[in-house]
């Protein structure tokens, strides 16, 4: 048997139970499958880098990537039987009693001598369906950021078992900067809706507590779900109100909350999750949300310039009635210096303007 304090070896191996310090027969068996699920596999079951977390870190880490459901990558040299998926998932279960309760039981499931059940918790590699919405297609101009985003993003996340292979995952985290009015938000859910993933929006009210660290509890639980849900972009709106300048505050919760964004933000994208935030003062964030491993990657979003804005105009139009032949390049020069969210309320109060005429 292992001996039950301490591991000096891969935590991967090990039961969670073990962590606290409890070891049995079932703890041992559950060894057994991690090494199984690494032999097919090639890695081990639940695997992050750990290196990027502070000692501390690590196994709550690991144990909250042990909410996820076990990952099955497909095999291109090999077909995987049902059976064996069912054998590793059991042999890998979180919950003692849902695990193989004798050698002689794992045995026998191995040799075919018995048939287990499939366990809920098995979810091959999924790639992410198109969501509602057109994404891109209604986002004028940013071309470079497009671009961008589907290769560092969107093509991870169709190709998992060739990204697996190089060691890439999604980013952690963007940063969206720039003036008010020019597409941060509308962006960020275009974005969403282009890799079809789950999106969630946050802004600072929603994880304030009146209580003193109760935003710490906010923030974690926000994570947690959108591991859960993963893959997930999670949304954080003014940024600046929630990741505040450490050195320009005195308040202990606020310095707590900031403490567990920066944990929350370390390796995310591991666990498919990508912090995308936006800003309109980049420099009132902390420093330290800004370095590599979290919001490492930082665009800037600028006022539209003219092609953007006839895009915008015939993008804004589309689906209204209008006239034939508008000059978009008239409109466009007329509206130099004017931000897109100018020009969508230029087309709407152009068209409350025809409905009224006509009433
Ligand atoms: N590239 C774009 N293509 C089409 N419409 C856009 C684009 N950018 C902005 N818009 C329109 O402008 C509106 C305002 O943009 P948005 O709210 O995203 O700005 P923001 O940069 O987040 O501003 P703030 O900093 O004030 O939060 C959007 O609701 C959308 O209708
Ligand atoms: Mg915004």
């Amino acid at each position: 048997m292992l001996p039950t304090r301490g591991w000096i070896e891969s935590p991967f191996y090990q039961a969670p139970e073990r962590f606290n310090g409890v070891c049995s027969v079932q703890t041992d068996l559950y060894s057994v499958g991690a090494l199984l699920y690494q032999m097919i596999f090639g890695l081990q079951p639940w695997f992050i880098d750990l290196s990027h977390y502070k000692q501390e870190e690590q196994i709550p880490a690991l144990l909250q990537q042990r909410q996820k459901p076990l990952v099955i990558p497909s095999m291109d040299i090999f077909e995987l039987d049902d059976a064996l998926i069912n054998i590793i998932t059991k042999a890998l279960s979180n919950h003692v009693d849902a695990r193989f309760q004798t050698a002689e039981e794992f045995s026998k499931a191995l040799k075919g001598e018995i048939i287990i059940q499939k366990v809920q918790t098995s979810q091959a590699v999924t790639v992410p369906k198109k969501r509602r919405g057109n994404g891109f297609a209604d986002v004028a101009g940013m071309k470079e950021l497009k671009e961008q985003l589907q290769s560092d993003v969107i093509q991870i996340l169709k190709q998992p078992e060739r990204a697996k292979e190089l060691g890439l995952s999604i980013p952690n985290g963007i940063l969206f900067y720039g003036p008010p009015g020019c597409g941060k938000t509308f962006f960020a859910e275009r974005f969403a809706e282009e890799i079809g993933c789950n999106y969630m929006y946050t802004l600072c009210s929603d994880v304030a507590s009146p209580y003193i660290h109760g935003g710490q509890g906010k923030i974690a639980a926000l994570f947690d779900e959108a591991r859960k849900k993963a893959p997930t972009i999670l949304f954080l709106d003014e940024v600046e109100a929630m990741i505040m300048d450490r050195s320009k505050h005195t308040n202990v919760s606020e310095q707590g909350e900031v403490n567990e964004f920066l944990a929350q933000l370390n390796n995310c994208g591991e666990a498919g999750v990508m912090v995308i935030a936006a800003t309109n003062k980049p420099s009132l964030i902390d420093p330290a949300a800004l370095r590599a491993g979290r919001l490492e990657q930082k665009f800037y979003i600028p006022q539209p310039d003219k092609e953007t804005r006839m895009e915008l105009f015939k993008i804004g139009l589309k689906n209204r009635k209008t006239e034939l032949g508008i000059d978009y390049e008239k409109l466009a020069k007329l509206t130099e210096n004017r931000v897109s969210a100018d020009i969508k309320f230029i087309i709407d109060t152009a068209a409350r303007m025809v409905f009224k005429r006509n009433m």
